[in-house]
């Protein structure tokens, strides 16, 4: 299938951005820990030169616990701070208002020299639809929500949500767009959820799933008991044992197509991640700037 993003209103959201990016220190940036790579707009380096960084692997209750790793250690030997999280379920969690100080060291260090006793990090979050953004803000600010008032100098309407003494986070998230012109991206992106799925066919979607690796493919046959079956047939044999069957009795390929991926993205087969450090030198240099 051919994956495609269309771009709707992004001229906006980036103008938005753009003026939100100027009044804060720090930008957050949730990936999909399942896809570090394909779940990001490198945009952003461009967008956000000159603040400090930080990237949340978040879902990472859904990746395999090794890339995970593996992808910390990769972002971290490129200087950038990396935490793994899980926004759901609010794991990974408690050290980020350490991490959130760790980021801003420089301004911080920078403030006491000056003299300034209360430093305030302002920092946003970033994302791409879906990485779960809104989930994140929820569970790292919690009950303890307090949002501030607009401040002279700052955009009119802009909220500000502190967390602890120091740190103010802009209460709406800053949505980025998939970019991608390669259709293995859009592939990944829409096996996650990132593409919005009305543009989707589900069998497609499903037999391209299958066909991601070896290893995904072996994953998934051996999930639903079906080692012997593959492609359209292994859709054929799922539906019949699922009872997806059509008033006349034919398999609906269609239904057992929107289970799997349903499966697929909940994790139910089990912690996948779709990307590791050095599969692709040239997606990696997407994270350089
Ligand atoms: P966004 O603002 O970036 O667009 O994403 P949002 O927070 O709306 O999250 C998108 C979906 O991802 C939600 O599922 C949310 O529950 C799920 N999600 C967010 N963070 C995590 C995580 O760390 N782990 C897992 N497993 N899921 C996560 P949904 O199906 O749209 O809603 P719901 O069924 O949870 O209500």
């Amino acid at each position: 299938m051919n994956y495609q993003w269309y771009p709707g209103h992004m001229t906006k959201a980036k103008r938005q951005m753009q003026e939100d990016i100027k009044i804060i220190d720090l930008i957050i940036e949730i990936v999909d820990a399942r896809i570090p790579v394909a779940s990001r707009n490198p945009d952003i380096d461009d967008l956000g030169r000159g603040k400090a960084r930080m990237i949340l692997l978040n879902k990472s209750d859904l990746s395999d616990p090794s890339a995970n790793k593996a992808w910390k250690e990769y972002f971290e030997s490129n200087g950038i701070i990396c935490a793994e999280i899980d926004s759901k379920n609010k794991n990974g969690l408690k050290d980020m208002r350490g991490l959130i100080e760790k980021a801003c060291i420089a301004k911080l260090e920078r403030d006491k020299k000056r003299g300034i006793k209360n430093s305030i990090v302002r920092a946003m979050i970033v994302g791409i639809p879906n990485v779960g953004k809104s989930t994140f803000i929820n569970a790292f600010v919690g009950k303890n929500m307090a949002k501030t008032g607009n401040k002279p100098g700052v955009t009119k309407g802009r909220q500000w949500i502190k967390v602890g003494k120091n740190i103010e986070l802009l209460d709406t998230p800053g949505i980025l767009w998939p970019k991608f012109d390669d259709n293995i991206t859009g592939l990944k992106l829409a096996s996650v959820g990132s593409i919005n799925d009305e543009i989707i066919v589900a069998e497609e979607l499903a037999l391209d799933i299958l066909g991601l690796s070896d290893a995904v493919n072996d994953r998934i046959r051996t999930y639903y008991g079906l080692k012997d079956k593959d492609g359209y047939e292994f859709l054929q044999s799922l539906a019949i044992k699922r009872g997806c069957v059509k008033k006349a009795g034919e398999p609906d390929t269609e239904k057992a197509a929107k289970l799997f991926i349903d499966d697929f993205r909940s994790g139910k087969l089990g912690r996948i991640s779709l990307e590791l450090p050095g599969d692709k030198i040239a997606d990696q240099e997407r994270y350089h700037d």
